[in-house]
């Protein structure tokens, strides 16, 4: 077995929030940790963006100091790039992570994700994970998606490890184009074939819905950790072995918006459509038929105009780093200076929630009155999934 250059891992984060773009905005972040989530990715991040436009960096990546542990995720396919836009974030994170996954068509497109994979890209994918591995001050990590063949990805894994990577997510699906991306079981067996191969931490990932599945997939996998991506977005509280409490998840995230700034509000409203897949409603047609127009009304916020009230927010309490601070200390820099003015946008940004708001109230209104109802109560309870899902969609 190849000796492991990497900087060393921590392997006690056994409970891992996957990279999620749209979705894992600081508060989202923040309430899986209080949750029970012990290692936090951001959303991927395109690093010659990150690495050329403050205004991006500055939109893009919020952070607090207890946001951490926390793997800074980017899209990358040049080495200096990379690293350039790593060096940004070095004092904001525990590590680098280098996007090895991504099967969408803007990906094939940028030629970043799972279009590395193939063979002939490896020399480019080990230069960046060695100059980030010389020149940054956190690990540098991969998470990486199973290649047609088990053996070249074995092969891929020991070349990471060899190249100073320091610990390897494993999403257990083969690159099936755009549409297949998250369709069917994880290839559980190819992990434990992986893990076993390296000496690095292996994260296992895919296919995760329950608690049971966390201690499944562990035990045959092997693995030092076990991420989640949809189940996560749907129950925060998966890795505490909590039944999912929609309405509690709503308003705690709410509650992190108020606390460390609200992302655009089509973000919060897709982890308020997230959560609420979970409700079960008793006796179902008039319920459904509330849920669905509700559905509507959800679909029919102008979202996109709103999408520009990034999180600029630093309250009294709380500390934003900004992600400019390359050179400054990992100390918590409250923007002081700007505090006003983020008073101000903060103030606009919680505005911007108040529809969203009143959608989850009346949800929760339709809920309980269709679950204490004496007509519903011979039925069973049902998750409205289905209906849900089929007006409501992730759009990543
Ligand atoms: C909304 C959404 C956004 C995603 N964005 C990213 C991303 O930015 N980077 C990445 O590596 N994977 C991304 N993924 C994939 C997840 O990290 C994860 O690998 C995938 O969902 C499989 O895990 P799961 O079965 O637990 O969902 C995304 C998935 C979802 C659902």
């Amino acid at each position: 077995m190849d000796a492991a250059p990497g900087k060393p891992f921590q392997v006690r984060y056994r409970y891992v929030v996957a990279p999620m773009v749209g979705q894992c905005d600081l508060p989202f972040r923040m309430q899986c940790r209080a949750n029970g989530s012990q290692l936090v990715y951001t959303p991927m991040f395109f690093a010659d963006r990150f690495a050329s436009d403050a205004r991006y960096r500055e939109r893009a990546f919020q952070t607090v100091a207890e946001d951490r542990p926390l793997a800074v995720q980017f899209g990358a396919n040049d080495p200096d790039i990379l690293l350039q836009a790593a060096k940004y974030v070095e004092n904001d994170c525990d590590a680098v992570d280098l996007n090895l996954g991504c099967p969408q068509q803007r990906a094939a497109d940028g030629h970043y994700g799972a279009y590395l994979l193939p063979k002939v890209n490896w020399p480019r994918v080990l230069s960046m994970v060695a100059i980030c591995h010389r020149h940054l001050r956190v690990p540098i990590i991969c998470k990486i998606r199973l290649l047609p063949d088990l053996n070249d990805t074995i092969t891929l894994c020991k070349l990471l490890q060899a190249a100073g990577c320091s610990l390897i997510a494993v999403h257990g699906r083969r690159l099936a184009g755009d549409k297949k991306r998250r369709v069917g079981p994880a290839n559980l067996e190819a992990i434990r074939r992986i893990k076993c191969s390296l000496t690095i931490p292996v994260i296992s990932n895919g296919n995760v819905r329950t608690y049971d599945d966390v201690i499944n997939n562990l035990r045959i996998t092997n693995a030092d950790g076990i991420m989640s991506g949809e189940a996560i977005l749907a129950n925060p509280s998966l890795f505490s072995q909590r039944t999912p409490d929609p309405f509690h998840h709503c308003d705690e995230y709410f509650q992190y918006c108020e606390r460390f700034g609200a992302p655009p509000v089509k973000w919060v409203a897709d982890h308020i459509k997230n959560f609420i897949r979970c409700i079960r409603v008793r006796g179902q047609s008039q319920a459904m038929t509330d849920l669905r127009a509700i559905g509507h009304l959800t679909n029919s916020l102008d979202m996109k105009e709103q999408t520009s009230s990034s999180i600029v927010a630093a309250t009294a309490n709380n500390t934003i780093l900004p992600s400019s601070s390359a050179s400054s200390s990992s100390s918590s820099l409250l923007l002081s200076s700007s505090l006003s003015s983020s008073l101000r946008e903060r103030q606009r940004a919680l505005e911007s929630l108040a529809p969203v708001r009143k959608i989850v109230e009346d949800l929760r209104a339709i809920v309980r009155k269709a679950n204490s109802g004496d007509d519903n109560k011979d039925d069973e309870y049902d998750e409205p999934s289905t209906g849900m899902n089929n007006l409501w969609h992730n759009d990543d």
